[in-house]
């Protein structure tokens, strides 16, 4: 007989953006040169004060199994942090860490939903959402995101679609792949909504920290929800820590065992060595985040009305994080066939909105976590293709 697969693994997604880089490197092994705005993670060096911590931390042999909730130091200066940026006290004793943010969505939907329960989260969103949930057996249920609103979610339409058999609400903000911030008063009555069903909330608030003029309020801010928040935040993003694989969430108090579990029977523990890195990052100067957001707010300056004067092109301005995403429906093909184009043909590596759900498919994801004169280079290229397509 032929040893079997697990029929629930057929059920995960997967990350488009992956994907492409995959296609995108072969074309240059095979000679070709691509210009990279496929992948989400900041062209910028983790801060040298950060890095040496973890060398220092290797050298002095911090180098084995830990605590599976995170060294006591890191929790603290996380509850710390995240009591400061989020003004609401968080408990160290609920902090946990684990090997980047993903884990914590992965983990906290597995800890929370099964068949019969519906998670809504938003759409297009982040693929790992809807493929967690699928692979837990509960039922996703996409949160339109609306392009009129800055990519934030209509609260009437979050309204009806909670339920008593709603048990995970999921938000991001800033948010991935649209860049778009929920408005506070958009929070507010999310909470009211939310705290009529038996739903949890993960926010998940990654690019806490990237930010232009705007602000991303945090729903666990409100009174009274961070009793049933995970607030979730990490290295990769704000300290270009994405290979270093740090994250932390602030939990409800229910979910601390559970959540721990679910850790030390995966991974065990994060290396100590990463986890006393992120401590200097946190506690450290923060000069390297400042300049990092001044740099990408220079390249959004230029690249988002570069892409409105490309005819077809309908580009939003994004309030955080480092993603543009155009709506390119004026133009004659689907997103999935122009983003595979572009690459083909014009050498440059986007996303297809599609990759973020339904609601993503009048759209291209472009990263702008690349240098100026690649963003220029590539706008060429795409104007360049478009013109093609309408001659
Ligand atoms: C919205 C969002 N959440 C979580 C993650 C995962 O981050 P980490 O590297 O901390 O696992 C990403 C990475 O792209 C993201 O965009």
């Amino acid at each position: 007989m032929r040893p079997s697969v697990n029929e629930a693994v057929g059920r995960l997604g997967t990350e488009g953006a992956f994907a492409v880089l995959a296609r995108a490197r072969a074309l240059e092994a095979a000679g070709r040169e691509v210009i990279h705005l496929e992948i989400g993670e900041p062209d910028f060096e983790t801060p040298a004060h950060v890095a040496e911590a973890g060398i220092a931390a290797i050298r002095a042999g911090e180098t084995h199994y830990c605590q599976t909730a995170g060294l006591p130091v890191l929790r603290e200066a996380a509850a710390v942090s995240l009591s400061a940026s989020r003004r609401v006290a968080v408990d160290p004793g609920h902090v946990l860490v684990a090997n980047g943010a993903k884990p914590f969505l992965f983990f906290t939907i597995l800890a929370t939903c099964g068949p019969g329960d519906e998670v809504i989260y938003p759409d297009p969103g982040f693929p790992i959402y809807e493929s967690a949930v699928r692979f837990s057996g509960a039922t996703p249920v996409p949160l339109p995101l609306r392009e009129e609103r800055g990519f934030s979610f209509d609260p009437e339409e979050l309204e009806r679609l909670l339920s008593t058999r709603t048990r995970l609400v999921i938000l991001n903000a800033p948010q991935n792949p649209t860049g778009g911030v929920i408005p506070q008063a958009d929070l507010e009555r999310a909470a009211v909504a939310i705290e009529r069903t038996p739903a949890w909330i993960l926010t998940d608030e990654v690019y806490s920290r990237i930010t232009y003029d705007v602000e991303a309020p945090s729903i666990a801010s409100l009174p009274g929800l961070l009793g049933r928040t995970i607030l979730l935040d990490g290295f990769s993003k704000t300290f270009a820590m994405t290979g270093w694989r740090l994250g932390y969430a602030a939990v409800p108090a229910e979910l601390v065992d559970p959540l721990t579990r679910l850790i030390v029977n995966s991974t065990s523990c994060v290396p100590p060595f990463a986890q006393l890195a992120g401590v200097a990052a946190l506690e450290g100067p923060q000069d390297a985040v400042v300049e990092m957001v001044a740099e990408l707010r220079r390249r959004r300056d230029y690249l988002v009305p570069a892409l409105n004067e490309i005819p077809g092109l309908r580009c939003v301005e994004p309030g955080g994080a480092f993603y543009a995403f155009p709506n390119v429906s004026a133009l004659p093909l689907g997103t999935d066939e122009l983003a595979d184009r572009l690459l083909d043909e014009a050498g440059v590596a986007v996303l297809a909105g599609s990759a973020f759900g339904s609601h993503g498919t009048d759209h291209l994801r472009i990263s702008y976590a690349a240098s100026l004169e690649n963003l220029e280079r590539a706008v060429e290229r795409i104007r360049g293709f478009v013109a093609g397509l309408t001659a």
